[in-house]
């Protein structure tokens, strides 16, 4: 084990922002490696691996994602699709209503903290049109796409956002409703 990994750890989970802007430098071939080996060794539910990943380089179908001008910008942009017959198989409904998100939010937050971790900067992207990003990239019917991911060199530096307190969100042997209402009310008045 690295010495310190906590730390490194800890430091990577706590510094990660969602990066919007990218300069114009291309990722060596070996960073992307690593990046997509970081989604594939995420845990899944019963080891099924419905997740798969979609690495785009060509402007014009980077064009087709999305109309943010930093997707179109961000040199490698990953989608992450998830197979969900491979889950389905098992599991059935519980797979297509709640495993193939757990499934594929590993996936993609073992990505984004991969890419903090080469120095790189990425951003989680569920606003998309389904329909559209499912034409393009050919996916079969049974292939869903859950996330857009464009990766870059990072051309900002953004400040953390605001977090509800964490002792509002954690609660001691059972859920404490009255402390988060509380918590919401004060910020209204
Ligand atoms: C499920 C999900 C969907 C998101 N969709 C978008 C999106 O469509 N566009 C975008 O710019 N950011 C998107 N984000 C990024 C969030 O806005 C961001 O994570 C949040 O504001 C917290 O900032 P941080 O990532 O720097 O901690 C998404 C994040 C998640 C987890």
């Amino acid at each position: 084990m690295i010495e310190n990994a906590s730390e490194a750890v800890y430091r990577v989970i706590k510094d990660r922002r969602s990066i919007r802007s990218f300069i114009d430098k291309e990722i060596p071939d070996s960073l992307v490696q690593q990046i997509l080996e970081a989604g594939w060794m995420a845990p899944s539910a019963g080891n099924r691996q419905p997740v798969e990943f979609i690495v785009v380089k060509d402007p014009a179908i980077k064009q087709r994602l999305s109309t943010q001008k930093f997707v179109i910008e961000a040199p490698i942009v990953i989608i992450v699709v998830v197979n969900l017959e491979r889950t389905t198989s098992r599991y059935g409904e519980r797979g297509e209503t709640m495993y193939i998100y757990h499934d594929s939010g590993s996936a993609i937050q073992n990505i984004l903290l991969m890419c903090k971790a080469l120095n790189l900067g990425s951003c989680w992207i569920g606003a998309f049109n389904d329909e559209k990003i499912s034409r393009f990239l050919e996916l079969p019917e049974n292939v869903l796409p859950m996330a857009i991911i464009p990766i870059g060199y990072p051309n900002q530096n953004p400040d953390p956002p605001r977090k509800i307190p964490l002792e509002k969100i954690s609660h001691n042997e059972k859920y404490e409703e009255q402390k988060i209402k509380e918590y919401l009310m004060s910020l209204v008045d």
